[in-house]
Protein backbone atom coordinates (compact mmCIF):
# COMPACT_ATOMS: atom_id res chain seq x y z
CA UNK A 1 0.00 0.00 0.00
CA UNK A 2 1.20 3.15 -0.97
CA UNK A 3 2.10 5.97 1.82
CA UNK A 4 -0.50 9.01 1.28
CA UNK A 5 1.12 12.21 0.06
CA UNK A 6 -0.07 13.52 3.37
CA UNK A 7 2.52 11.68 5.24
CA UNK A 8 5.26 13.35 3.52
CA UNK A 9 6.61 16.41 4.96
CA UNK A 10 7.46 18.53 1.41
CA UNK A 11 4.46 16.93 -0.52
CA UNK A 12 7.38 14.69 -2.58
CA UNK A 13 6.71 11.22 -2.51
CA UNK A 14 9.03 10.31 -5.72
CA UNK A 15 12.33 11.70 -6.75
CA UNK A 16 13.14 10.95 -10.37
CA UNK A 17 16.82 10.02 -11.17
CA UNK A 18 17.50 9.75 -14.43
CA UNK A 19 20.99 7.26 -15.00
CA UNK A 20 20.60 6.34 -18.24
CA UNK A 21 23.44 7.93 -19.83
CA UNK A 22 26.55 6.55 -21.06
CA UNK A 23 29.23 8.28 -19.67
CA UNK A 24 31.28 9.03 -22.07
CA UNK A 25 33.39 11.89 -20.34
CA UNK A 26 34.01 8.99 -18.12
CA UNK A 27 35.22 5.93 -20.06
CA UNK A 28 37.40 3.84 -19.99
CA UNK A 29 35.76 3.41 -15.96
CA UNK A 30 32.30 3.47 -17.28
CA UNK A 31 32.66 0.64 -19.77
CA UNK A 32 31.13 -1.79 -17.16
CA UNK A 33 30.23 0.46 -14.68
CA UNK A 34 27.73 2.90 -14.10
CA UNK A 35 28.86 6.02 -12.62
CA UNK A 36 26.62 6.36 -11.21
CA UNK A 37 27.99 3.71 -8.93
CA UNK A 38 31.77 5.30 -8.87
CA UNK A 39 32.81 5.96 -5.34
CA UNK A 40 32.78 9.50 -3.32
CA UNK A 41 35.05 7.77 -0.71
CA UNK A 42 33.40 5.09 -0.30
CA UNK A 43 29.86 5.62 -1.03
CA UNK A 44 28.35 5.22 -4.83
CA UNK A 45 27.15 8.57 -6.28
CA UNK A 46 23.56 7.50 -6.43
CA UNK A 47 23.73 6.63 -2.78
CA UNK A 48 24.51 9.76 -1.87
CA UNK A 49 21.47 11.27 -4.03
CA UNK A 50 19.18 8.63 -2.45
CA UNK A 51 20.02 10.05 1.19
CA UNK A 52 19.21 13.40 -0.34
CA UNK A 53 15.67 12.03 -1.51
CA UNK A 54 14.70 11.03 1.76
CA UNK A 55 16.04 14.01 3.89
CA UNK A 56 13.57 15.36 1.17
CA UNK A 57 11.27 12.97 3.15
CA UNK A 58 10.45 11.46 -0.38
CA UNK A 59 9.47 7.26 -0.05
CA UNK A 60 10.85 6.21 -3.50
CA UNK A 61 13.27 6.58 -6.27
CA UNK A 62 12.06 6.17 -9.87
CA UNK A 63 15.51 5.48 -11.21
CA UNK A 64 15.77 6.00 -15.01
CA UNK A 65 18.89 3.44 -16.41
CA UNK A 66 19.60 1.89 -19.44
CA UNK A 67 19.60 -2.07 -20.08
CA UNK A 68 23.05 -2.22 -20.03
CA UNK A 69 23.10 -0.57 -16.40
CA UNK A 70 21.29 -2.62 -14.35
CA UNK A 71 24.36 -2.69 -11.68
CA UNK A 72 22.45 0.50 -10.41
CA UNK A 73 19.18 -1.39 -9.29
CA UNK A 74 21.39 -4.01 -7.73
CA UNK A 75 22.74 -1.80 -5.07
CA UNK A 76 19.83 -1.14 -3.84
CA UNK A 77 18.74 -4.84 -3.34
CA UNK A 78 19.80 -6.60 -0.73
CA UNK A 79 22.60 -9.00 -0.81
CA UNK A 80 22.40 -12.18 1.05
CA UNK A 81 25.39 -14.00 0.69
CA UNK A 82 27.62 -11.21 0.89
CA UNK A 83 25.37 -10.49 4.12
CA UNK A 84 25.72 -13.75 5.41
CA UNK A 85 29.99 -13.81 5.21
CA UNK A 86 30.19 -10.68 6.87
CA UNK A 87 27.54 -12.31 9.58
CA UNK A 88 29.91 -14.97 9.83
CA UNK A 89 33.04 -13.21 10.06
CA UNK A 90 31.09 -11.07 12.46
CA UNK A 91 31.44 -7.06 10.49
CA UNK A 92 28.87 -6.04 11.41
CA UNK A 93 29.97 -2.15 10.52
CA UNK A 94 30.10 -3.46 6.98
CA UNK A 95 26.99 -5.36 7.31
CA UNK A 96 24.87 -1.85 7.82
CA UNK A 97 26.60 -0.35 4.78
CA UNK A 98 25.59 -3.28 2.42
CA UNK A 99 22.33 -3.29 3.74
CA UNK A 100 21.61 0.31 4.26
CA UNK A 101 20.88 1.51 0.34
CA UNK A 102 17.64 -1.10 0.22
CA UNK A 103 16.64 -0.16 4.02
CA UNK A 104 16.16 3.92 2.96
CA UNK A 105 14.07 3.82 0.00
CA UNK A 106 12.03 2.14 -2.73
CA UNK A 107 13.58 1.86 -5.77
CA UNK A 108 11.23 2.01 -8.85
CA UNK A 109 13.21 0.75 -12.22
CA UNK A 110 12.12 2.62 -15.17
CA UNK A 111 14.19 1.73 -18.47
CA UNK A 112 15.14 3.81 -21.47
CA UNK A 113 16.38 1.91 -24.15
CA UNK A 114 17.83 4.77 -25.93
CA UNK A 115 19.47 7.68 -24.77
CA UNK A 116 17.35 10.34 -26.35
CA UNK A 117 18.01 13.23 -23.82
CA UNK A 118 16.40 14.30 -20.22
CA UNK A 119 13.32 15.40 -21.26
CA UNK A 120 12.72 11.69 -22.37
CA UNK A 121 13.97 10.16 -19.46
CA UNK A 122 11.82 12.33 -17.04
CA UNK A 123 8.77 11.77 -19.52
CA UNK A 124 9.36 7.42 -19.30
CA UNK A 125 7.82 8.08 -15.33
CA UNK A 126 5.26 9.41 -15.45
CA UNK A 127 3.45 6.10 -14.59
CA UNK A 128 5.56 5.43 -11.70
CA UNK A 129 3.59 8.50 -9.92
CA UNK A 130 0.75 8.20 -7.81
CA UNK A 131 -2.17 10.14 -8.73
CA UNK A 132 -1.65 12.44 -5.48
CA UNK A 133 1.55 13.43 -6.65
CA UNK A 134 1.14 17.00 -8.00
CA UNK A 135 4.84 17.53 -8.16
CA UNK A 136 7.62 15.71 -10.25
CA UNK A 137 10.91 15.78 -8.25
CA UNK A 138 14.34 15.39 -10.37
CA UNK A 139 17.85 15.26 -8.85
CA UNK A 140 20.82 15.00 -11.40
CA UNK A 141 23.11 12.34 -9.85
CA UNK A 142 25.78 14.09 -11.31
CA UNK A 143 25.31 17.05 -9.43
CA UNK A 144 26.07 17.32 -5.96
CA UNK A 145 24.50 20.35 -4.10
CA UNK A 146 26.37 21.03 -0.62
CA UNK A 147 25.31 21.19 2.11
CA UNK A 148 22.58 18.14 1.11
CA UNK A 149 18.95 19.59 1.80
CA UNK A 150 18.73 22.39 -1.53
CA UNK A 151 15.78 20.62 -2.40
CA UNK A 152 13.46 21.42 0.93
CA UNK A 153 14.43 25.43 0.50
CA UNK A 154 12.97 24.65 -3.13
CA UNK A 155 10.10 23.04 -2.00
CA UNK A 156 9.29 26.06 1.12
CA UNK A 157 9.77 27.97 -2.03
CA UNK A 158 6.72 26.31 -4.26
CA UNK A 159 4.79 26.54 -1.14
CA UNK A 160 4.65 30.37 -1.38
CA UNK A 161 4.71 30.91 -5.30
CA UNK A 162 3.42 27.40 -6.93
CA UNK A 163 4.36 25.82 -9.89
CA UNK A 164 7.89 24.81 -10.73
CA UNK A 165 10.84 25.24 -8.40
CA UNK A 166 14.34 24.71 -10.26
CA UNK A 167 18.06 25.14 -8.40
CA UNK A 168 20.56 27.71 -10.09
CA UNK A 169 23.69 28.79 -9.63
CA UNK A 170 25.88 31.27 -11.20
CA UNK A 171 27.89 30.59 -14.02
CA UNK A 172 30.99 32.15 -15.36
CA UNK A 173 31.09 33.35 -18.88
CA UNK A 174 32.73 30.53 -20.06
CA UNK A 175 30.33 27.75 -18.64
CA UNK A 176 27.16 28.60 -19.83
CA UNK A 177 27.54 26.59 -22.94
CA UNK A 178 27.56 23.77 -20.80
CA UNK A 179 24.61 24.30 -18.90
CA UNK A 180 20.02 25.32 -18.81
CA UNK A 181 20.41 29.22 -18.65
CA UNK A 182 17.54 31.38 -17.50
CA UNK A 183 16.28 34.51 -18.29
CA UNK A 184 14.89 36.15 -14.66
CA UNK A 185 12.95 39.16 -12.79
CA UNK A 186 13.95 39.91 -9.43
CA UNK A 187 11.62 38.86 -6.58
CA UNK A 188 11.03 40.35 -3.21
CA UNK A 189 13.80 37.95 -2.13
CA UNK A 190 17.33 37.99 -3.15
CA UNK A 191 17.77 34.54 -3.69
CA UNK A 192 14.28 33.89 -5.43
CA UNK A 193 13.82 35.20 -9.11
CA UNK A 194 10.79 34.89 -11.80
CA UNK A 195 11.82 32.38 -14.69
CA UNK A 196 10.77 34.26 -18.11
CA UNK A 197 12.77 32.11 -20.11
CA UNK A 198 15.09 28.84 -20.03
CA UNK A 199 17.33 27.98 -23.09
CA UNK A 200 19.52 24.74 -23.06
CA UNK A 201 23.61 25.23 -23.70
CA UNK A 202 23.39 28.72 -25.29
CA UNK A 203 26.41 30.65 -27.07
CA UNK A 204 27.59 32.89 -24.76
CA UNK A 205 25.81 36.24 -26.97
CA UNK A 206 22.48 34.33 -26.21
CA UNK A 207 22.99 33.51 -22.87
CA UNK A 208 20.10 35.40 -20.79
CA UNK A 209 21.97 35.46 -17.48
CA UNK A 210 24.74 33.64 -15.73
CA UNK A 211 22.13 31.58 -13.88
CA UNK A 212 22.55 27.88 -14.43
CA UNK A 213 20.55 24.87 -13.89
CA UNK A 214 22.23 23.04 -11.54
CA UNK A 215 20.41 19.59 -11.40
CA UNK A 216 17.19 19.99 -8.98
CA UNK A 217 13.97 19.89 -9.95
CA UNK A 218 10.85 20.80 -8.62
CA UNK A 219 8.24 20.64 -11.58
CA UNK A 220 4.11 21.12 -11.49
CA UNK A 221 2.92 17.62 -13.01
CA UNK A 222 1.86 19.53 -16.39
CA UNK A 223 5.46 18.69 -17.17
CA UNK A 224 4.48 15.48 -18.72
CA UNK A 225 2.39 17.21 -20.92
CA UNK A 226 4.39 19.36 -22.34
CA UNK A 227 7.62 16.76 -22.81
CA UNK A 228 5.04 14.99 -25.05
CA UNK A 229 4.93 18.39 -27.59
CA UNK A 230 8.58 19.62 -27.23
CA UNK A 231 10.95 18.12 -30.44
CA UNK A 232 14.45 17.17 -30.40
CA UNK A 233 16.48 20.77 -29.48
CA UNK A 234 19.96 21.15 -28.29
CA UNK A 235 22.12 18.35 -29.11
CA UNK A 236 19.48 16.33 -31.42
CA UNK A 237 18.41 15.29 -28.09
CA UNK A 238 15.05 15.70 -26.11
CA UNK A 239 15.30 18.48 -23.58
CA UNK A 240 14.12 18.74 -20.31
CA UNK A 241 14.44 22.75 -20.68
CA UNK A 242 12.38 23.08 -23.89
CA UNK A 243 9.79 21.85 -21.71
CA UNK A 244 9.82 24.53 -18.95
CA UNK A 245 10.30 26.95 -21.66
CA UNK A 246 6.64 25.36 -22.92
CA UNK A 247 5.26 25.85 -19.42
CA UNK A 248 6.74 29.21 -19.28
CA UNK A 249 4.88 30.44 -22.42
CA UNK A 250 1.64 28.47 -21.17
CA UNK A 251 2.13 30.74 -18.19
CA UNK A 252 3.12 28.65 -15.64
CA UNK A 253 4.94 30.07 -12.77
CA UNK A 254 8.01 29.41 -12.89
CA UNK A 255 11.06 30.31 -10.02
CA UNK A 256 14.92 29.88 -9.71
CA UNK A 257 15.99 29.15 -5.68
CA UNK A 258 19.70 30.45 -6.27
CA UNK A 259 22.28 28.08 -4.41
CA UNK A 260 25.08 29.76 -2.86
CA UNK A 261 27.02 26.99 -1.74
CA UNK A 262 29.32 24.02 -3.09
CA UNK A 263 28.30 21.88 -5.95
CA UNK A 264 30.44 19.03 -7.62
CA UNK A 265 29.81 17.89 -11.03
CA UNK A 266 30.56 13.96 -10.56
CA UNK A 267 30.33 13.46 -14.03
CA UNK A 268 33.83 14.18 -15.22
CA UNK A 269 37.28 13.55 -14.06
CA UNK A 270 37.69 16.89 -13.44
CA UNK A 271 34.75 17.74 -11.08
CA UNK A 272 34.72 14.13 -9.86
CA UNK A 273 38.04 14.17 -8.17
CA UNK A 274 37.54 17.41 -6.07
CA UNK A 275 34.07 15.67 -4.94
CA UNK A 276 36.32 12.93 -3.57
CA UNK A 277 38.99 14.94 -1.53
CA UNK A 278 36.26 17.31 -0.47
CA UNK A 279 34.54 14.40 1.12
CA UNK A 280 37.63 12.23 2.15
CA UNK A 281 39.23 15.53 4.17
CA UNK A 282 35.90 15.43 5.94
CA UNK A 283 35.38 11.67 6.80
CA UNK A 284 35.57 11.15 10.21
CA UNK A 285 38.23 7.59 9.51
CA UNK A 286 39.90 8.65 6.61
CA UNK A 287 39.77 12.50 7.02
CA UNK A 288 43.35 13.38 9.36
CA UNK A 289 45.55 10.71 7.10
CA UNK A 290 43.78 11.79 3.77
CA UNK A 291 44.43 15.52 4.82
CA UNK A 292 47.97 14.70 5.29
CA UNK A 293 49.08 12.66 2.61
CA UNK A 294 47.26 15.13 0.16
CA UNK A 295 48.82 17.87 1.49
CA UNK A 296 52.23 16.14 1.23
CA UNK A 297 51.32 14.89 -2.28
CA UNK A 298 50.57 18.80 -3.29
CA UNK A 299 53.80 19.70 -1.20
CA UNK A 300 56.04 17.18 -3.68
CA UNK A 301 54.34 18.22 -7.04
CA UNK A 302 54.94 22.13 -6.42
CA UNK A 303 58.51 21.18 -5.73
CA UNK A 304 59.16 19.06 -8.47
C1 LIG B 1 21.66 18.79 -17.80
C2 LIG B 1 20.57 19.79 -18.16
C3 LIG B 1 21.07 21.22 -18.01
C4 LIG B 1 21.59 21.43 -16.61
C5 LIG B 1 22.68 20.37 -16.28
C6 LIG B 1 23.09 20.47 -14.81
O1 LIG B 1 22.67 18.87 -18.77
O2 LIG B 1 20.12 19.55 -19.48
O3 LIG B 1 20.02 22.14 -18.27
O4 LIG B 1 22.12 22.73 -16.45
O5 LIG B 1 22.19 19.05 -16.50
O6 LIG B 1 24.15 19.60 -14.54
P1 LIG B 1 23.80 17.72 -18.94
O7 LIG B 1 24.87 18.04 -17.96
O8 LIG B 1 23.12 16.41 -18.64
O9 LIG B 1 24.26 17.83 -20.35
Amino acid sequence: MDTPIENHPHLVKTVVVPAAGLGTRFLPATKTVPKELLPVVDTPGIELIADEAVKLGATRLAVVTSPSKQGILAHFNRFPALEETLIEEGKMDFLAKVVRSAEIINVTPVIQNKPLGLGHAVGLTEDVLDADESVVAVMLPDDLVLPCGIMNDMAAVRAEFGGSVLCAFEVSDDKVSDYGIFAVESTASDDVHRVTGMVEKPELADAPSRFAAAGRYLLDREIFAALKRITPGAGGELQLTDAIQLLIDEGHPVHILIHRGKRHDLGNPRGYIPACVDFGIRHPEYGPTLLRDIKAIIAEFEEE
